[in-house]
C-alpha cells in the first residue's frame, strides 16, 4: 500500500528506448543481423513503465512480448530505427539506447532474390556504415540543453572501463552503461558498470529485471528537477 501511494520517480516523463538487433537486408529473403536478444531493453522498458513513465520501445526483430503499458514500434533496419527514434526523441525526457545496431549495412539491396548462376562464383558484398542513432540523438538541441537525458550501452570484450569512458565522451552523452562479464547476449543475469562525469559505479550481478530497476532509479536520480 505504501509503495502504491509513493510518488513514482518517472511519473510524467516520456522515456524512449531502443532494443534488440537490427536487420540489414541483402535481398528480399536475406540479410545480416546479430545475436542481441533485446532482453535488457525490454527489461528497462518494463522498469521505466513501473516507475510511472510513458514508455515507447523501438524494437528490432526480437521474439519478446511487449511489457504491459508500453508503446512498441517495430523496425528492421538501422535507418528505420533512426527515423522512428528521431520522430519521438525531441518530446522525450530520457533516451536509452540498448539496441545492438548493425554497424554496417550492405551498400546496395537487390530488388529480387540473388540466384546462383551455376558458375560457382560467389557474390561480393560491400558495406556502408550505418548512422549512429545515439550520437545523432545526443546532438539534438533538447539533449544539449539537458531536457533529454541520453543513456548509452556498451558491450566490450576487454578493458570495459576504459572503453566505456571513451565511448561516453565520443558520443557526448551523460551516462554510459557497460555490460560486465563475457557473453551477456541472451543471458538472464548480468552486471552493469555505470560511467558518468563523476566516475563509475557497479550494479552487481543480478537478473536483468532487477538491474533494469536499479538502472531506472539511477537515471531518475540524475534527471533535472521538474518545474512545478
Ligand atoms: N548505437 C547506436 N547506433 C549505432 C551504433 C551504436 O545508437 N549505429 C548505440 C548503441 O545502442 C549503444 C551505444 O551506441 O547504446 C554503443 O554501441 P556500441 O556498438 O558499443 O558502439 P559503437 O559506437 O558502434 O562502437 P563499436 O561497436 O565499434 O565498439
Ligand atoms: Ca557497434
Amino acid at each position: 500500500l505504501i509503495a502504491f501511494f509513493a510518488p513514482k520517480p518517472l511519473a510524467g516523463r516520456k522515456v524512449l528506448i531502443t532494443a534488440g538487433p537490427t536487420f540489414e537486408a541483402i535481398d528480399p529473403v536475406r540479410g545480416i543481423t546479430n545475436l542481441s536478444s533485446g532482453k535488457m531493453g525490454f527489461a528497462v522498458a518494463r522498469a521505466a513503465r513501473e516507475a510511472g513513465a510513458e514508455v515507447t520501445l523501438v524494437a528490432g526483430p526480437v521474439h519478446l512480448s511487449t511489457p504491459r503499458g508500453v508503446q512498441r514500434v517495430n523496425v528492421q533496419s538501422a535507418q528505420q530505427m533512426l527515423a522512428a527514434v528521431m520522430a519521438l526523441a525531441p518530446a522525450s525526457s530520457v533516451f536509452v539506447a540498448t539496441a545492438a545496431v548493425a554497424d554496417w549495412r550492405p551498400a546496395t539491396q537487390a530488388g529480387e532474390k540473388i540466384k546462383k548462376d551455376g558458375s560457382g562464383q560467389t557474390p561480393v558484398l560491400t558495406f556502408v556504415e550505418n548512422p549512429d542513432i545515439l550520437a545523432t540523438v545526443a546532438q539534438l538541441p533538447e539533449a544539449q540543453s539537458g531536457a533529454l537525458y541520453c543513456v548509452g550501452f556498451a558491450a566490450e570484450s576487454h578493458d570495459l572501463l576504459a572503453h566505456a569512458t571513451a565511448k561516453r565522451l565520443r558520443k557526448k552523452i551523460p551516462l554510459l552503461v557497460g555490460n560486465i562479464g563475457p557473453a551477456t547476449f541472451g543471458q538472464d543475469d548480468n552486471a552493469l558498470l555505470l560511467v558518468d562525469e563523476n566516475g563509475h559505479r557497479e550494479l552487481p550481478l543480478a537478473s536483468k529485471r532487477s538491474l533494469a530497476q536499479g538502472l531506472v532509479a539511477e537515471i531518475a536520480a540524475r534527471l533535472p528537477a521538474r518545474r512545478a
